[in-house]
């Protein structure tokens, strides 16, 4: 696992890039990869699901069948530390660049402030900073591995995390309702009450040639489900729909979730992870934040038996700890859906 100790090659900022005139060259993406060549995004949103009206699990199910994506509204998490987070860490993205790089990462573990995913030589680039964390399993969250300043992130996080954990319990409730499992099925499935948790915080600068460049390749998130919490005032993030690439209108207060890889396994792909991607932009600079729920990471994950149908039917039949599955991405970096595909064997009779 050498290659995973360090980088292979100095890692420079995006920050210290965004004032130049051009970009440098290995954030150009090859023109078949740029967002100004695909055919216009659709106007279409993906679905709203009001986590306080009856029927969620109907909305939900349809939403991960149908788009691997949906925003949640009224979702019980307090606005106001949700913006006391969000507010933090723009702060921790301005402060001095000797300040951030005390937290420097390597690809050991991403835990830090980094700027590639990946370890490949040369490999293209994408326009983004990030802060990366662990939340939980308890013995791999580290507050000394959390920015110190600005003074009040660490209890903030600290309290997001809490929140969201119980906002998850009750989505992967509503999925397994909606698969017609038991409520506890599909946390059973990931290990029970020993989940695990990351936090990525995303800070995509200001980009001077923002057509030749992405924020984030396209890519399916490796773990169960992803709780993202967009800019409100910035768009970015496109979601593939029917092979088009659609541009989530953020809604103020709202999260945006997600199906990620572990949940299509479980689900034997009955709920879908969906590509997604972020374009950048001039005028503004971008924070989203992810938080990625996911299994125990040291147990097999593979479909449940109720939904493996032998014939007329896809059957993944792999399982994989999730230790094993993310050194994948780790590796190679963002790399569209190519990793759970890879799972998947097809049983036509
Ligand atoms: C991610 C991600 C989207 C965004 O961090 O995995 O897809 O809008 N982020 O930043
Ligand atoms: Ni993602």
């Amino acid at each position: 696992m050498d290659s995973l100790q360090q980088w292979p090659e100095p890692v420079v900022p995006v920050q210290s890039l965004s004032n130049a005139k051009t970009i440098p060259s290995r954030y150009i993406k090859p023109p078949s990869q740029r967002a100004a060549g695909d055919a216009a995004s659709t106007v279409k949103n993906i679905p709203v699901v009001d986590l306080s009206a009856a029927a969620t699990a109907k909305a939900i199910s349809d939403a991960c069948r149908e788009w691997g994506f949906f925003q949640v509204v009224n979702h019980g998490v307090s606005l106001e530390l949700v913006k006391r987070f969000q507010d933090s860490w723009r702060r921790f993205f301005h402060l001095p660049m000797a300040e951030k790089r005390r937290y420097a990462n390597s690809p050991a573990t991403y835990e830090g402030y980094g700027s590639r995913l990946g370890v490949d030589k040369d490999a293209f680039l994408d326009w983004v900073d990030y802060f990366f964390l662990h939340f939980l399993p308890p013995q791999l969250k580290d507050h000394n591995k959390w920015p110190s300043l600005p003074p009040c992130l660490r209890e903030t996080t600290e309290e997001y995390g809490v929140e969201v954990q119980k906002l998850c319990r009750r989505v992967m409730k509503e999925m397994s309702a909606g698969l017609g499992l038991a409520a506890d099925c599909l946390q059973q499935a990931f290990g029970g009450e020993e989940e695990g948790i990351c936090i990525r915080v995303n800070f995509y600068p200001k980009c001077p040639q923002p057509e030749l460049a992405l924020g984030l390749s396209p890519h399916s998130d490796p773990g169960g489900l992803t709780v993202l919490l967009v800019d409100d005032n910035v768009r970015g993030l496109q979601v593939r729909k029917d092979g088009a690439w659609v541009t989530v209108e953020p809604i103020p207060g709202a999260f945006v979730i997600n199906v990620a890889d572990q949940i299509q396994i479980v689900s034997n792909a009955i709920y879908k992870s969906v590509e997604h991607r972020v374009i950048v932009n001039a005028e503004e600079e971008r924070l989203s934040i992810a938080f990625f729920y996911n299994p125990k990471s040291d147990i097999p994950i593979g479909p449940v038996p109720e939904l493996v149908v032998v014939r007329y039917k896809t059957v993944l039949c792999r399982s994989m700890s999730f230790d094993e599955y993310r050194l994948y991405i780790r590796r190679k970096g963002p790399r569209g859906k190519s990793q759970v595909e890879a799972l998947e064997s097809s049983i036509a009779s």
